[in-house]
Formats: structure tokens, sequence, C-alpha cells
């Protein structure tokens, strides 16, 4: 299934880039190589932007690595983020078994928009849907052959994918997992109630240390994060904050 998103979109590059960005990937559609070569050479096709994105959650993920806790990816999308998680922690950390992944998204779009939002033709419930269940389905099955093709890949199906309304399926998660405690969440739902109501419930199970990271802090065409940060969080939670160096828009929270 395929939707209109705003990388297509919206994008601070001028026309020559979009141009080299879409000769880029047919060239890579229409590469000739064999299967295991091709496969071993998809960087030749990591457009700039996207290994920036890869860098600032590799940035983020390191500070992490010697406190405790699972990740969330809130609004996971198709799930570039928790699979770059999963295979940053097999690099990093190997043995460590417990650090699960847990994609949150309803992948039929968005979900929670409001009057405190701004909705747009892209951004507005309904936009950035995946294909449901379907899709859900696909990402646990991909997550588990990434895992695989890790080192220590026997140890598989540590991640869970859960679809639906962000505000039910965190509280639910934590009712059915009591234990369990976050080092880092991403969030990326973009309007404000959801933003809010989940931000609330991590916040309360990450750990001294843990981050909460921001996909849209300050991007003023997507307002949510930012209202929900100067509202709620400023005066209410401690915290340090920072942005990614490489992605300048992921920015993040430390809990002291
Ligand atoms: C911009 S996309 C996320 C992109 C993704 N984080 C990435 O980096 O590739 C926003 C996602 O949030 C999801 N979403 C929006 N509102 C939601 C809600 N209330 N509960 C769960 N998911 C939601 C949408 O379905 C969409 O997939």
């Amino acid at each position: 299934m395929s939707q209109s998103h705003e990388s297509a979109i919206v994008s601070y590059s001028p026309s020559d880039s979009i141009e080299a960005r879409k000769e880029i990937f047919h060239l890579m559609n229409t590469y000739q190589a064999t299967d295991d070569e091709k496969e071993r050479s998809l960087g030749l096709f990591l457009r700039g932007s996207l290994l920036a994105r890869i860098l600032a959650i590799t940035d983020i993920y390191k500070q992490i690595v010697n406190i405790p806790g699972a990740i969330f990816d809130i609004g996971t999308w198709r799930g570039q983020t928790a699979v770059i998680c999963e295979n940053l922690r097999a690099i990093y950390e190997p043995l460590h078994f417990n650090r699960r992944i847990v994609c949150f998204d309803t992948f039929e779009g968005y979900k929670g928009f409001s009057e405190k939002d701004k909705a747009t033709s892209l951004h507005r419930d309904g936009t950035y849907g995946v294909g449901g269940d379907d899709y859900a389905a696909f990402l646990s099955h991909l997550l588990v052959q990434h895992e695989k093709s890790n080192a220590m890949g026997h140890n598989h199906g540590k991640h869970k994918v859960i679809k639906g309304d962000c505000r039910e399926t965190i509280p639910h998660f934590f009712a059915e997992n009591p234990s369990e405690y976050l080092a880092l969440a991403f969030f990326d739902v973009n309007s404000y109630d959801p933003t809010l109501k989940s931000f609330e419930h991590v916040w309360e199970k990450l750990v001294p240390g843990g981050i909460a990271a921001f996909w849209q802090l300050t991007r003023d065409s997507i307002p949510a994060e930012a209202r929900v940060y100067g509202e709620n969080i400023l005066p209410n939670y401690k915290h340090t904050i920072q942005r990614t160096t490489t992605y300048p828009g992921l920015c993040y929270l430390v809990k002291p």
C-alpha cells in the first residue's frame, strides 16, 4: 500500500537534489548484479539524509547501552527506527537479550487529531496508513529475520509490534507487563493528545538516565510535540535536553 508521506512532498532540498534522489532510487531498482552482490552493496544507494537519521539514532542508542530497560518506538510507521535499534542492539550489546523493542502504531494512520492540532492534507486522522494487521504481521516477521541474521540470532522473538491507538495500547502494555521499565522511547505520533498521553505513561516507567526522543520537537509545521513540550513537559518534568548532531530535528530529553 502506498500513500503520500511528507519526505516525498515536504523537503528542504532543491529540485536538483530531489531529481538526484529519484535517480539514485531508479539506479537501485535497475542495478545489474547478482542478488548476493546487490544485497551486500545496498549502501551504494543509501542517501546522506537517511544515513544522517541512522547516525542520529546510533548516537542516542550508544547512551543507553549501560542502562537497563526496553525501547519503545511510538508511531513506528514502517518500523525503520525499530529495525535500526535491533541492529544496534546486536552490534553494541549482542548478549543483551532483555533489550526488548516494542513498536506501537495504528498501522491505519494518524489517530487523535483535535482542535489543539493543525491538521493538514498530509497530517490528519487517517494519513500514513500502511495496511493495518497485515503490516503489523509483516513488521513482526521482519524484526525476527533481523534478529536471526544478527549475532546470537538463536535468541529471537524478543520484540513486539502492537497495533492500536497508543493512548490505549501503552497503558495496556504496562498493565500486562508491570515489571517492564524503559531505557528509551521515540515519539512520532504528531498530534497533541496522543503525544501527551503516551509521554505521561512513558516518563513514569523511564529509568534514571533514560531518554525520551522526539522526531518533530522543533518542526513548526507539525507543532504537537512543541506544544506538549512547552505546556506540559517544560514546567512539570525535570530533564535535560539536547538535539542530535547529524539530524537536528531529532531532539531528546534525558531523565535525571
Ligand atoms: C510520521 S509517521 C512515523 C514515522 C516513523 N517514526 C519513522 O521514523 O519512520 C507517524 C506514525 O504515527 C502513527 N500514529 C499517529 N497517531 C497514532 C496513535 N494515536 N496511536 C498509534 N499510532 C499513531 C501513524 O499511523 C504513523 O504511522
